[in-house]
């Protein structure tokens, strides 16, 4: 089992409006420029907190997001955890596809974020929640 450190205290941030998401996006980008993350990662992590923030906010109401300043073997990076207890999605294949959407949305959220990180899962279960767990890694 490799070992990876942890290189500040975790940061939690609630999510129960879009004013929420903004603070996620906000602290993430703080995080990745204080990690020498270049202005295109840092933007690029940022946005994609925002839509996974905003998705939860527009589908699940409420839930959480956990952003964690990792290294590992000298390279440094960005884990993002982001749960909520709301609907679930029924085909996570079909909600990455860029144009899907069961809003009023572009459904270009999923994909996009997927795009704009280094890597992207979701686990989610109908009736009990989604959790999308992404990282972005810093250039070396
Ligand atoms: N946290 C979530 N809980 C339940 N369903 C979700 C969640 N996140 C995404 N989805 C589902 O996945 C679909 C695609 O999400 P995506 O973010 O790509 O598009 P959108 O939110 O519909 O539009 P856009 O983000 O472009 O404004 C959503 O329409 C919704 O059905
Ligand atoms: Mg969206």
């Amino acid at each position: 089992m490799a070992e990876i450190d942890l290189l500040f205290t975790p940061v939690s941030v609630p999510i129960r409006d879009d004013t929420h998401a903004v603070v996620a996006s906000q602290r993430a980008h703080r995080m990745a420029a204080q990690l020498g993350f270049s202005p295109v990662e840092q933007t690029s992590l940022s946005t994609a907190i925002l839509e996974i923030a905003r998705n939860i906010v527009k589908y699940a109401g409420s839930g959480e997001m956990v952003l964690v300043a990792l290294q590992d073997e000298g390279r440094v990076g960005i884990a993002v955890l982001a749960c909520d207890d709301g609907p679930g999605i029924a085909d996570v294949d079909l909600a990455l596809k860029d144009g899907f959407t069961t809003g009023r949305g572009l459904g270009l959220g999923l994909p996009g974020a997927r795009r704009l990180m280094d890597d992207f899962d979701i686990a989610s279960a109908l009736g009990r929640g989604t959790t999308v767990i992404m990282e972005k890694w810093k250039r070396t």
